[in-house]
């Protein structure tokens, strides 16, 4: 039997990752080093996206959607094998200290998605009797639960033997064999083994095999147990305090957890670290102190820099990323193993994904000053006069990404309205756009400009963003967006799922309708499209179309097509703001200040086709436009100086010598 899929990593990753794939047919290898040291043996097995307190809304989606996954994928589980994982939708509650129990209440709104409550002092001891008398409230997580992580491990290696997974447990990895940007082969104790696709999911020691940034934070346990004259279990939720966190088995065993110190990879237990966990435990539910303890542990988290994990694609074409989980590990496991087998096997690139890229750590790219003389051959002859003296200026910056691909340029254009065809490729040419939006109802139905429109872009070089332009109607929108995508493929683009969404029943003043674009927008994102959505700048819809996986929000400055530039600044804002998809700033821009701009209140790209298609120039203006683009986004890296009420002179005082 050949491989189709090997991974490398037999923790919670590795393995729900190689179950996934299974189930959907591929035949999968797990090699892992030492099945007993992966991080998830030693978890507390706690699903507490809520009371984790995750502030990325990126990964908040993630953990909420992964513990959504939970029930099913542990009673699938269950069936396969026959034996328990523990799931528990136990709740979590998180009692505090201080007297701010008001003002807690009022600065934590309890979310649609996942509910938050806060019980008052009475209330707090009510619920969970043999809290410690100074605990004043605390939150209840009623959506937050655990899994006993020891069982699942073991539910989820059984299963995968048990479906024909081939684990070959103590097989160590020596190296990643790499040419042209494919995997080739693994380098391994017992020999190369090659497979048509790889996974990273070695966790804390990922960094021993690719230079990512995945480093161990140690974490320290221990465990007692509830003594047996005890008939009832005494805590029936968990307990997530400061520093601690206190998880009661239905097996009567008190999981107690955990240090966070960053040593690398120094084993053992300490007794500065035993101590802590005591301390702080007992504290909160003083009652600990008299029972039996039962055992000691310790493992390391795969962190990274921002504490989230790295998912998708790589710098190699096979390899696929897994890692990082840091802190979330387990509960992560459903969402990741969903993820990476759509990835893998059905080619389909959740639009969370883009959030969680490796390309984020990369050795970045720069926005370099663009090439001031622009080697196009301009229609009218004119080259702009300005010198090429451009000094060697650079400043560290990503790329523009969207679902996960990366564009250096953060300038798309569009093809209508210009007076010829050449004319719209020279303005390509010199915007140095790397995305050019389509009208699909209009290359249907070969309107004027929109005929040889295949032939006269390179797409080889040009992403093809499909817009669903002159559709009124969520339906209408949907049904274009799929023309779009069989365009694109089309055109040799067979894994661009991209789709600028437009649903616009306004004919005057064309103004998109906020609950058809929604709607159209979930549904396409569950068909596995990439969303762009065109909306009003209203930052209430951005949210909304962000939290159902748009890959980026597109407000507009003014009116398509009216040349009338910023009008709606403090919403884009206030959308840039809140956003964690890239923020691309449409329609409306009518001149390259009115572009820079933009750029500069921190917009990620801009998309505009009018203001150059309709100058008197366009391929200048479009050039014009690519200046400003990098001006502004030069600017806003860079940090303007800020506004003084009062005048201040350029040569200070200070300093000088006086006689
Ligand atoms: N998930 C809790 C921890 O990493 O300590």
């Amino acid at each position: 039997m050949t491989t189709d899929v090997l991974i490398i990593g037999g923790g919670v990753i590795g393995l729900a990752i190689a179950i996934e794939l299974k189930l959907r047919g591929a035949n999968v290898t797990v090699l892992c080093r030492d099945f007993n040291a992966a991080a998830a043996h030693a978890a507390a097995g706690m699903l507490a996206p809520d009371a984790e307190n995750i502030p990325n809304q990126a990964m908040l989606s993630l953990c909420w959607r992964s513990r959504s996954l939970y029930p099913d994928w542990t009673s699938k589980l269950e069936e396969l094998t026959g034996l328990n994982t523990g799931y528990w939708p136990c709740g979590i509650l998180a009692p505090v200290y201080q007297q701010q129990g008001e003002k807690n209440a009022s600065l934590l709104p309890s979310s649609r998605e996942s509910p938050a409550y806060w019980l008052d002092q009475s209330a707090i001891h009510q619920y969970q009797p043999g809290l410690a008398a100074e605990v004043v409230g605390g939150w209840w997580y009623p959506e937050d639960g655990q899994v006993d992580n020891q069982a699942l491990v073991n539910v989820l290696r059984i299963s995968a033997e048990s479906l024909g997974v081939e684990l070959k447990d103590g097989v160590a990895v020596e190296a990643i064999r790499q040419q042209q940007g494919q995997v080739v082969g693994v380098q391994t104790n017992v020999g190369v083994i090659h497979a048509a696709e790889y996974v990273l999911a070695t966790g804390a020691w990922t960094n021993e095999l690719l230079p990512l940034p995945v480093r161990p934070l140690k974490g320290q346990m221990l465990s007692v147990q509830v003594p047996e004259l005890t008939p009832e279990l005494p805590l029936k939720q968990v307990l997530f305090g400061q520093d601690i966190y206190i998880v009661p088995r239905r097996n009567r065993s008190i999981i107690i957890g955990a240090t966070s110190e960053d040593v690398g990879f120094t084993p053992q237990n300490t007794p500065a670290g035993i101590q802590t966990l005591l301390q702080a435990a007992t504290r909160l539910y003083p009652q600990l102190q008299h029972y039996p303890i039962q055992k000691l542990w310790w493992g390391f988290r795969p962190a990274t820099p921002d504490e989230l994990p790295i998912l998708g694609t790589s710098h190699c074409k096979n390899l696929t990323l897994a890692i990082g989980h840091y802190r979330n590990g387990i509960l992560l496991a459903p969402v990741t193993a969903a993820l990476i087998a759509d990835l893998i096997w059905e080619q389909k690139s959740d639009p969370l994904l883009a959030n969680f890229h490796y390309s984020r750590f990369q050795a970045k790219s720069s926005t370099s000053l663009p090439m001031l003389t622009h080697p196009a051959n301009f229609s009218n002859g004119h080259r702009t006069a300005i010198a090429s003296q451009a000094p060697a200026l650079s400043i560290q910056d990503s790329g523009l990404i969207i679902a996960g691909k990366t564009f250096q340029s953060r300038l798309m254009t569009g093809t209508g309205k210009y007076r010829s065809i050449e004319e719209m490729q020279q303005s390509v040419a010199a915007s140095g756009c790397q995305i050019v939006t389509v009208a699909v109802r209009r290359v249907q139905t070969k309107a004027a400009g929109h005929e040889g429109l295949a032939e006269a872009l390179d797409w080889q070089k040009i992403w093809m963003l499909p817009n669903t332009a002159g559709c009124q109607t969520a339906e209408e929108a949907i049904r274009v967006a799929r023309l779009g995508r069989e365009m694109a493929k089309l055109l040799g683009q067979e894994d661009n799922n991209f789709v600028k969404l437009e649903v616009i029943p306004d004919a005057k003043y064309l103004l998109p309708d906020p609950i058809g674009t929604l709607q159209a927008a979930e549904q396409l994102v569950k068909e596995g499209f990439a969303v762009l959505p065109y909306i009003n700048a209203d930052p209430m819809l951005a949210k909304r179309l962000e939290d159902v996986g748009c890959a980026t929000v597109m407000p507009l400055a003014s009116p398509i097509g009216s040349g009338q530039g910023l009008k709606t600044t403090a919403n884009i804002q206030i959308i840039i703001e809140n956003a964690n998809v890239p923020v691309v700033v449409d329609a409306g821009i009518g001149s390259p200040s009115e572009a820079a701009q933009a750029m500069e209140l921190g917009a990620d790209a801009l998309l505009i086709n009018s203001a150059i298609a309709l100058s008197h120039n366009p391929p200048v203006m479009a050039h014009a436009m690519n200046l400003a683009t990098v001006a502004g986004r030069l600017a806003y890296l860079a940090g303007r100086m800020p506004i003084k009420d009062y005048a201040s002179a350029s040569s200070p005082l200070t300093g000088k010598i006086s006689s």
